[in-house]
């Protein structure tokens, strides 16, 4: 495991010792989250853990919970005591910039009802402000995703449809996702807003006011953030 692997445990870990017994759990996508999937597994099977129900944000964890042994149900709408997942950008107020992994959708609908999200990345996901080293993912329908890309230029956002082969990215959702590059200067909950506002955007990768904490692991130990 290279170093930086080893620091995404380190903070996976971490999260995971929030989680008590009986606890409902919005289990996060990416290589970061997939820690904590597995370190609730390994919990419920050495006993430390019992009655965790997951609720899974995309395919692929929904797939990796089963495979460590922990129970997944759908999302309904009881809250969740807590969810743990990734980001690609964490500011400053721990606002967030999510979804590089295509999951943002499942996410956002999955912690905005969990009592607390808790963030687990290494310190390269630190910045100061978001857009600064990653774009913003965002979910557009697949019926008129030209009108869609052309509408979001109209806002001044550059950037391109997610196309990692010949065809566009699908997400679990069967949507596409534009990837925004934003602006240098732009204010997060306005940029919010205007995207909703933009017909044909399902969501967006910008988690405004959700995290509670994060812990970011860095080669000299695990912070502990708080907004
Ligand atoms: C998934 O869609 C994303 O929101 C991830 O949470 C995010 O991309 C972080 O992934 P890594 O932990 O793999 O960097």
């Amino acid at each position: 495991m290279s170093d930086l692997e080893a620091l995404k445990k380190e903070a996976a870990v971490r999260a995971v010792a929030l989680v008590d017994s009986g606890m409902r759990v919005g289990l996060g996508t990416g290589s970061t989250a997939k820690y904590a999937i597995e370190e609730l597994g390994r919990r419920l099977a050495g006993g430390e853990l019992s009655g965790i129900v997951g609720v899974a944000t995309s395919e692929a964890s929904d797939v990796l919970a089963r495979q460590v042994g922990v129970p997944v149900e759908p999302l309904d709408p009881r809250p969740l005591d807590i969810a743990i997942d990734g980001a690609d950008e964490i500011d400053p107020r721990l606002n967030l910039i999510k979804g590089l992994g295509g999951a943002l959708l499942r996410e956002k609908l999955t912690e905005v009802q969990a009592r607390r999200l808790v963030i687990i990345a290494d310190h390269t996901k630190i910045v100061t402000r978001l857009g600064e080293k990653a774009p913003l993912p965002v979910e557009i329908a697949r019926f008129g995703f030209l009108s869609t890309i052309e509408r979001l230029r109209e806002l001044g956002l550059g950037g391109r449809l997610r196309q990692p082969g010949a065809q566009p990215y699908l997400t679990d959702n069967g949507n596409y996702i534009f990837d925004a590059q934003l602006p240098a200067a732009f204010e997060p909950e306005e940029m919010q807003r205007q995207l909703k506002g933009t017909l044909g955007v399902v969501e967006t990768g910008l988690f405004l006011g959700m995290a509670e904490r994060a812990f970011v692991a860095a080669p000299d130990g695990v912070r502990e953030l708080t907004r």
